[in-house]
């Protein structure tokens, strides 16, 4: 897995929701604290496995769907409603990736060994799937897998595209463009990815 990985946009994790994403075929949760910060974390609860994603989030807290435990935004588990006056042992954690915020996406990287892109505030646009390998996407827009992001000029302006890889033939673009013409970038991606699309149906 790359070091930081852009994996959503931030406006389409709200603060109090939870969001199931699919990076390099692992799934993962990204969620969002009352305080409004993001977290991302391996989609799975430790207790049976349930998916952390289908869980809810009060305060800055995430709670499992299934039995109620109660994580914390360390990913410690501060409470197990079965058990309401047991010390929960700090070793009963979530598994949390490291998580950053900048550019208008939410990042993710495996162990957060160096320090998270600094990118300028930007306007979000879409995040799109496309049926084709990032290796495919990476090059139609004159890029590749080296840089986690890729510009796109256009009439509607220079688009920033954060990308992941979904699996070995899907690829999530995530666009933010400063001051971008919203309809007409979102129209140009629509573009691209039939073109793609189309191609490796050819
Ligand atoms: S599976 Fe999550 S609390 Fe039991």
């Amino acid at each position: 897995m790359a070091d930081w990985i852009p994996i959503a946009l931030g406006r389409d994790v709200p603060d109090g929701v939870t969001r199931a994403v699919i990076v390099d075929g692992r799934e993962v949760v990204i969620w969002r604290g009352e305080d409004g910060v993001a977290h991302v974390w391996e989609d799975r609860c430790p207790h049976r496995g349930m998916r952390l994603s289908l869980g809810f989030v009060r305060s800055n807290a995430l709670n499992c769907l299934y039995h109620g435990w109660q994580y914390g935004a360390g990913a410690n588990c501060l409470r197990i409603p079965a058990h309401p006056d047991l010390t929960v042992p700090p070793t009963i954690r979530a598994n949390a990736y490291a998580a950053a915020e900048t550019g208008g996406m939410v990042w993710m990287s495996a162990d957060g060994a160096s320090p998270a892109p600094l990118l300028p505030e930007a306007t979000p646009v879409i995040s799109l799937a496309i049926e084709a390998a990032p290796e495919r996407v990476l090059a139609a827009l004159g890029s590749s897998t080296a840089h986690p992001i890729a510009t796109l000029p256009g009439a509607a302006g220079t688009l920033q595209l954060g990308w992941h890889r979904v699996h070995a033939a899907k690829t999530m673009l995530h666009a933010t463009g400063a001051g971008a013409d919203i309809a007409a970038a979102t129209a140009q991606l629509r573009a691209l990815r039939q073109n793609l699309e189309q191609g490796a149906a050819a």
